[in-house]
């Protein structure tokens, strides 16, 4: 392995990122010289940051806003990075930047925790997708070696059947849409429902849906991970439906990223997820 010994989080503004806290975490446990800080970089400066990370000792970088879709266009990526347009990591290999989204992984891992393999290709027979954004692709290529159906729902309905004509160029032909008002009618025959808008996150508004017609062997999963569990999750434990929060997929998606950058897998642990979510409070 290479003395690359700096890592990070890009964005702008860079505020409220649980990420330095996690690989932080980790650098102490598996006793790693290393460094993992939030870098502000401005819109501007993102080409000639990216530039002279394998000169300034750069292992890599998360992405986060405003930067994953420019940084996109602007590195090596591989085919399920395309599939999402996005880089939320980067990773400098032989003073090369490749740039990856580690969100598939995250999401799927973040099921694969709690699912065997075979059981999970059950639970996603007929997933519905509720959101279109950047997040929702990440979801979809995760889900697709298991999924038989996915439904996406969106408030725009017209950013749901982009997303879906995007997804199926990329060979996933198992995408539909359907309206947000017709979420409740198809939601009585789903195994897996998912939350992939930004409503009920902290500071936003609540999602205010009904599960009456979702059947009580359903899961439901929500990426919203402030605060946990979020409302969808407390009223789908309340009905007894098994519930997926956010913060796998958060612990995951890092976990990918720090593997690539140092060469251990690190672990999730319930010590972890504790010590991550205090910092919500
Ligand atoms: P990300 O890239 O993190 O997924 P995004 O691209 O901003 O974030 O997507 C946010 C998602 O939340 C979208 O699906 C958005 O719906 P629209 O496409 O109609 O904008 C959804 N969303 C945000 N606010 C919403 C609201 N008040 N009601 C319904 N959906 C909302």
């Amino acid at each position: 392995m290479k003395e690359y010994r700096k890592a990070g989080v890009i964005g702008y503004p860079i505020s409220h990122s649980l990420s330095p806290r996690i690989h932080n975490y980790w650098l102490q446990q598996y006793h790693i010289k290393a460094s993992y800080e939030a870098i502000p970089v401005k819109p501007e400066d993102l080409k000639t940051f990216l530039g002279k990370m394998a000169k300034e000792e750069f292992a890599g970088v998360n992405v986060t806003i405003p930067h994953k879709e420019a940084a996109f266009n602007l590195v090596k990526t591989d085919r399920h990075t395309q599939n999402i347009g996005a880089v939320n990591t980067i990773i400098v290999r032989d003073e090369q930047i490749i740039g990856m989204n580690t969100d598939v992984y995250g999401f799927i891992h973040s099921l694969l925790e709690k699912f065997e393999d075979k059981e999970l290709k059950a639970i996603s027979r007929k997933t519905l997708i509720m959101g279109a954004g950047g997040a929702t692709r990440a979801v979809c290529t995760a889900l697709q070696p298991y999924s038989g159906e996915i439904t996406i729902v969106n408030r725009t309905r017209e950013k749901a059947e982009k997303l879906a004509s995007h997804m199926r160029a990329m060979e996933m032909e198992n995408i539909a849409v359907s309206d947000w008002h017709n979420l409740e009618n198809i939601m009585s025959d789903a195994t897996l429902l998912v939350n992939t808008t930004s409503l009920g996150m902290k500071g936003q508004p609540s999602l205010d849906i009904s599960l009456k017609t979702l059947p009580a062997t359903a899961v439901v999963c929500d990426i919203v991970y402030n605060p946990l569990p979020t409302q969808l999750l407390k009223q789908a434990e309340a009905r007894g439906n098994r519930t997926i929060d956010g913060l796998g997929m958060l612990l995951y998606q890092a976990q990918s990223a720090f593997a690539e950058w140092f060469d251990v897998v690190p672990e999730v642990t319930p010590e972890l997820r504790h010590y991550v979510a205090e910092a919500l409070l």
